[in-house]
């Protein structure tokens, strides 16, 4: 599947209504179908992987010691003004005002992202700012896809649509090395695949809300999709689901 965003001069052909909740390990496509799909309903969307990545970053800025107490690093992850710009066609992420999407990409930040997203009290906040988010564009009447590791268990477990995107850790690998090196970051296959198998451990094995597909969600193996698959598929579920505004 290509992994480069969504499509040039997406049509808006439907309006969502609700919550479409997306969950996936990394490498899956989940961002830019999400993406596409948000755009092609003209709803909003909402990244919340990016919300603990840049959660980390702050940590990461910090430069705390090796021995800092846990409530210490709760308190800077959870502590500065950070703020999602929900709009598919833009999506932003700012750390005390400053654009900080392209670091919240870098390998410091995904070394050290589980260790930080694992932290219970960095998720309740996070999750009650998600909260936020979500009812604001329901409220809207916008509607909203939403993609992470716990949106169909956790976020939003009432979600109209829960699509659980998988596929195997070499394609994922893969997928995630094409992005870094259209990003500029210096990538080596080995080295990104041992990365998406240890953060796929610590996602799926932490004790709050670990990476698990709800009872109720659709999984979809994209091997062998290509993101003009899945988003097929994922108009066709939000139509037999009534959720076209
Ligand atoms: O989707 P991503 O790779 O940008 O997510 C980065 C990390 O954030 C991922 O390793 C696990 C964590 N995460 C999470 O714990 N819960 C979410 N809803 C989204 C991401």
């Amino acid at each position: 599947m290509p992994d480069d965003g969504r499509g040039a001069g997406e049509v808006v052909l439907v309006a969502l209504r609700g919550v479409v909740a997306m969950d996936g390990p990394s490498g899956t496509g989940k961002s830019t179908v999400s993406r596409r799909l948000a755009q092609s309903c003209g709803a909003a969307y909402l990244d919340t992987g990016a919300m603990y990545r840049a959660a980390t970053l702050a940590v990461l800025r910090a430069e705390l010691g090796e021995d800092t107490p846990p409530d210490r690093v709760v308190a800077v992850a959870i502590g500065r003004d950070l703020a999602s710009g929900t709009d598919p066609a833009c999506p932003t992420i700012t750390l005390d005002g400053a654009d900080v999407s392209a670091e919240i990409r870098g390998p410091e930040v995904t070394g050290l992202v589980s260790a930080v997203s694992a932290l219970p009290e960095v998720r309740t906040e996070l999750v009650a700012r998600q909260h936020e988010l979500i009812e604001k564009a329901v409220r809207d009447g916008s509607g909203i896809v939403v993609e992470g590791r716990d949106i169909g268990t956790v976020v939003v477990p009432d979600a109209p649509l829960k699509v659980y995107l998988t596929a195997s850790p070499e394609v994922r690998a893969a997928r995630r090395g094409r992005q870094d090196a259209r990003a500029g970051r210096e990538a080596d296959l080995h080295v990104t695949l041992t990365d998406v198998e240890r953060r796929d451990k610590l996602d799926s094995s932490r004790r709050i809300s670990p990476l698990y597909a709800a009872a109720d969600a659709l999984v979809l193996d994209t091997d062998n999709l290509s993101a003009d698959d899945v988003l097929a598929r994922l108009r066709t579920l939000v139509a037999e689901r009534g959720l076209e505004g």
